[in-house]
């Protein structure tokens, strides 16, 4: 979770206790005219929305988000072959996504110009060991298919023409040496992402291909384009590992740790966060090509803004701070007749005859 993310999901909270709490003088005034009975029988009622807000929260804040399964495999709503893409991800994938479409545009490039209709770049999720219960990883919105929470990060996945052989090694070199030269500016601490305001590990830097480290024939190419040595690492997965958002690239088994093609507002997106601005040619036509193909389609995620994961946050502490307050304002009238009952029994012990 990024701090950002964390700091609204805080408030969120407390603005939910806050609100809840807001019931105690009336909880007060309802202990006043109410039998004890009724009183006890509150205080325990309440428990029931405050326990209930305690483990929402706490399920909004667990990543991953309890029962989501591990990967079994692709998603059914993959586009890109498998077998023959990669991974990219340095960062927003915004930025990524046109980079690629631009290196698979290229007229004298190693993927030979592709048209609108041949590209195959797509922004979406990877590198975490989880997916939702409905086999999705979704943009952030609702917690229980939450990318981040799901252990992924933001990449973007292009198809290679083959996946061994001259035209595949070309075509990885070309995309390593793109990717470690001009996704990073170097600064002190090393090679950092474009958009270091991004913070969390659903940003780390990530490479996914078929095998990983352990393919024989295109790991090397891409070793060695990473000229200003940044720190490779095997990737084993997120939320638990792979948690360094900046400056070392996580390596994975693109068909272990499976792409998950992201939702279509997310495509052929401008370039917002690194503020750098991008044709409509690619926004626009580019993109209506794509959706016409139905490469766009759904990938089954809810389409809900991103607010609404404080909303439920807000909600969940809403019913902590209302089974407190009800709490607050019943229970010590509800001690207080225990302490009463208790004292009675104990005087009428002391008036019995000895
Ligand atoms: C490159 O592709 C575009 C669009 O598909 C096409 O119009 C153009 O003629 C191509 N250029 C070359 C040199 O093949």
């Amino acid at each position: 979770m990024s701090i950002a993310n964390l700091v609204m999901s805080s408030m969120a909270m407390l603005g939910g206790l806050a609100v809840g709490m807001c019931a105690l003088s009336r909880s007060k005034r309802f202990a006043a005219d109410s039998s004890q009975p009724a009183r006890v029988c509150f205080s325990f009622l309440s428990m029931v929305p405050a326990m209930g807000g305690f483990f929402g929260i706490a399920w909004c804040f667990m990543g991953p988000p309890f029962g989501s399964p591990e990967i079994s495999g692709p998603p059914a709503h993959h586009r890109n072959d498998p077998s023959r893409s990669v991974y990219f991800g340095n960062g927003c994938f915004w930025h990524t996504q046109y980079d690629l479409v631009v290196l698979e545009q290229e007229v004298a490039g190693v993927f030979k110009n592709r048209s609108d209709r041949d590209v195959t770049s797509l922004v979406g999720y990877a590198g975490g060991r989880y997916q939702s219960a409905s086999g999705t990883a979704c943009y952030h919105g609702l917690p229980w298919t939450d990318y981040s929470k799901l252990g992924h990060a933001e990449v973007v996945s292009i198809t290679l023409d083959a996946i061994s052989g001259p035209i595949a090694q070309a075509q990885i070199s070309a995309l390593a040496k793109l990717y470690f030269e001009h996704g990073f500016a170097t600064v002190e601490e090393g090679r950092q992402r474009l958009d270091p305001q991004d913070t969390g590990a659903e940003y780390r830097n990530a490479i996914g291909l078929p095998g990983g480290m352990d393919n024989s024939e295109l790991w090397p190419l891409i070793a060695a384009a990473n000229t200003f040595a940044m720190p490779l690492v095997r990737g084993t997965g997120g939320n638990q590992d792979d948690t360094e958002d900046e400056y070392v690239v996580y390596v994975y088994d693109s068909l272990q740790y499976v792409f998950f093609r992201g939702e279509a507002s997310h495509q052929f997106h401008p370039n917002t966060v690194v503020q750098r601005a991008v044709p409509s040619s690619y926004t626009n036509d580019l993109k209506q090509v794509q959706a016409d193909m139905g490469r766009l389609d759904s990938t089954g995620c809810a389409d809900v803004p991103g607010e609404v994961a404080l909303l439920i946050v807000f909600c969940f502490a809403l019913l902590i701070g209302l089974g407190f307050a009800v709490l607050c304002g019943v229970l010590p009238v509800g001690l207080r007749f225990w302490n009463r009952l208790y004292k009675s029994s104990v005087d009428d012990d002391a008036r019995q005859p000895v």
